[in-house]
């Protein structure tokens, strides 16, 4: 098995450990755990050449380091356990049984790519999902990570799914999750959306990342989902949600959904017209 190094970072002195989980991730963390023996302390594991910069996000770094390989590949296999995404989906890593009486499972080894499950955005993203009419669509997961929503989807009934990551390191953990999963009718490629001619292509598309990261891909997302298609949007803080909705009636969007969990939003809106 595959298996790189990476660097953790503590922080401390944090008023809301939610919060601060929330930070972490947006900095780019790709798991979080409360280091043994700490109280008030949360580790960040991020890839060892990420540029992170915790104390501009408000947080108090109290320690840092970085594990070779083979002890990174032991520090997932211990902190991972279950993760309820939703009532209707769970996340395992290969060696976790799913729980008795789980509708859906998926087996994901998350390494250095985001998406077990875990953080708000993604839940959100899947309960939107299961909202959707998917049987016999063609679905594009923008911002793959694990492909944890691409594959969700395909297990909901759609026909096709395409997955891309500008995270080159996502495109192995995809292939692997794919074939553990026994998920066909996929493809997937490192780099974005513009690698794919720019005509009507998908009748859904899930874009879950920043607000920062999807805006420049908006006008080429719009034009390669067919008419009526559907645009699922995670990642939203509740406080832009006005930001959007602005948008939504610019580009002809109609709101069809909207899921909040804490302070984070998602949406699916229709496309009313080309
Ligand atoms: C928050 S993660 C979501 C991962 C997974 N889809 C989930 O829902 O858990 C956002 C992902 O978008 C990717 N990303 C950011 N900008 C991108 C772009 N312009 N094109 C493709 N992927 C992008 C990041 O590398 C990251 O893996």
């Amino acid at each position: 098995m595959e298996s790189r190094a990476a660097k953790w970072i503590d922080v401390s002195g944090f008023a809301d450990p939610e919060l601060a989980s929330d930070l972490l991730f947006e900095a780019g963390a790709t798991g979080l755990e409360e280091p043994e023996g700490t109280t008030g302390v949360l580790r960040g594991w991020f890839s060892l050449d990420a540029t992170v910069d915790l104390a501009a996000l408000g947080l108090q770094v109290v320690g840092t380091g970085t594990v070779d390989a083979r002890d990174w590949d032991l520090s997932w296999r211990l902190q991972q356990e279950p993760i309820h995404v939703t009532k209707r989906l769970v996340v395992v890593p290969p060696w976790v049984p799913a729980p008795e009486g789980t509708e859906f499972t998926l087996v994901m080894e998350a390494k250095q790519a985001f998406g077990t499950g875990g953080h708000e955005s993604t839940r959100l993203a899947a309960l939107v999902l299961e909202r959707l009419p998917l049987a016999g669509r063609r679905v594009f997961d923008l911002g793959a990570g694990t492909g944890i929503l691409g594959f969700y989807a395909r297990l909901l009934g759609a026909a096709h799914i395409d997955l891309c990551d500008i995270d080159a390191d996502a495109l192995p953990c995809l292939e692997e999750n794919a074939n553990v999963n026994k998920i066909t009718c996929w493809n997937a490629w490192a780099g974005s959306i513009d690698a794919m001619d720019r005509k009507p292509l998908w009748d859904v598309v899930f874009a879950n990342m920043l607000r920062t990261e999807f805006e420049p891909l908006r006008d080429e997302t719009l034009a390669r989902m067919t008419p009526g298609a559907h645009l699922v949007l995670s990642g939203y803080l509740v406080s832009e949600r006005e930001r959007m909705m602005e948008w939504f009636s610019r580009a002809h969007l109609e709101l069809d959904f909207e899921e909040t969990e804490g302070e984070w939003w998602a949406a699916a809106v229709r496309k009313t017209s080309d």
